[in-house]
């Protein structure tokens, strides 16, 4: 099983480094010991992959990231190879940022819960009318099925993620019982919401856990998808019987836990 990150380990910052040291240590090699290969890029390319990925295992970053710095200068160099007109790059890198937005910095992607998490979780909400959010709701599918399902409950969404937010909006725009809002959930009180849901990552799992002690109503719940809150015992998990083998972790959060 690999390791997680460190908390303070930006995705970002060690790729560019990775990179860096990656180019610095091909080109002095090539140029040292072959200057003869500087007349295929190809070749330095890769060279330049094996390199960074090196690099990047020695900044104890997380494996997979081996695989793209490998592949990274090698995929540059084969596309340039194509003549396509650089606005096809720019508009690829808008339409990612618009969906994806910082997750170097949230360390949050975008996955969506499937149909059977929703009913699962659908089962888990209490049998009087509530407020329910789901934090980063991405294109709001889950609210969605869980408003179809309970309408008396009114379901609120918040998203950071420009293309997701819109589609979720949307979408759910025939559903009076479900509302979008565009933000941070970090910004957001959690003292309204009898069930708070998140599907994130590791990442945030201890800050979340701490804001909801802060500020979630007494006997409120807690429902993490596929991510538990370290050193914190769920009172229960759940695991959804669907292809992903979903465990979901419930928690009740209260002040001084
Ligand atoms: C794994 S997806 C889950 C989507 C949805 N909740 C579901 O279960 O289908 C996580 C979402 O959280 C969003 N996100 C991450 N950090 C966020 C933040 N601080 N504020 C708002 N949205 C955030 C991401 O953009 C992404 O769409």
């Amino acid at each position: 099983m690999s390791r997680s990150p460190p908390p303070e380990f930006s995705p970002l910052r060690s790729a560019i480094l990775a990179q860096a040291l990656g180019s610095i240590l091909a080109g002095a090699l090539v140029q040292l010991v072959w200057p003869k290969l500087w007349a295929a890029p190809f070749a330095v390319a890769l060279l330049q992959g094996a390199c960074a990925a090196l690099a990047s295992y020695k900044l104890e970053a997380p494996p997979w990231w081996r695989a793209i710095h490998l592949a990274f200068a090698p995929l540059v160099v084969a596309a340039s190879t194509l003549a396509l007109d650089p606005g096809w790059y720019l508009a690829a890198f808008v339409t990612l940022l618009l969906i994806f937005w910082r997750t170097d910095k949230s360390r949050v992607p975008l996955y969506l819960s499937n149909a059977l998490t929703a009913d699962t979780v659908a089962g888990l909400l209490p049998s009087y009318p509530c407020h329910v959010i789901d934090l980063g709701c991405g294109n709001g599918s889950l609210l969605r099925r869980l408003a179809l399902a309970r309408p008396d409950c009114e379901f609120l969404g918040i998203e950071h993620a420009p293309l997701p937010w819109l589609w979720a909006r949307l979408a759910s725009w025939p559903l009076g019982n479900v509302h979008i809002r565009y933000g941070d959930f970090w910004s957001l009180h959690l003292g309204l919401f009898a069930v708070t849901y998140a599907f994130l990552s590791p990442a945030p799992m201890s800050r979340l856990w701490q804001k909801a002690c802060a500020e979630a109503a007494e006997g409120s719940l807690l429902v993490s998808n596929g991510f538990a809150v370290p050193g914190v015992a769920p009172t229960e998990t759940i695991d959804v019987a669907d292809r992903r083998a979903t465990r979901l972790y419930l928690y009740r959060p209260a002040p001084g836990k």
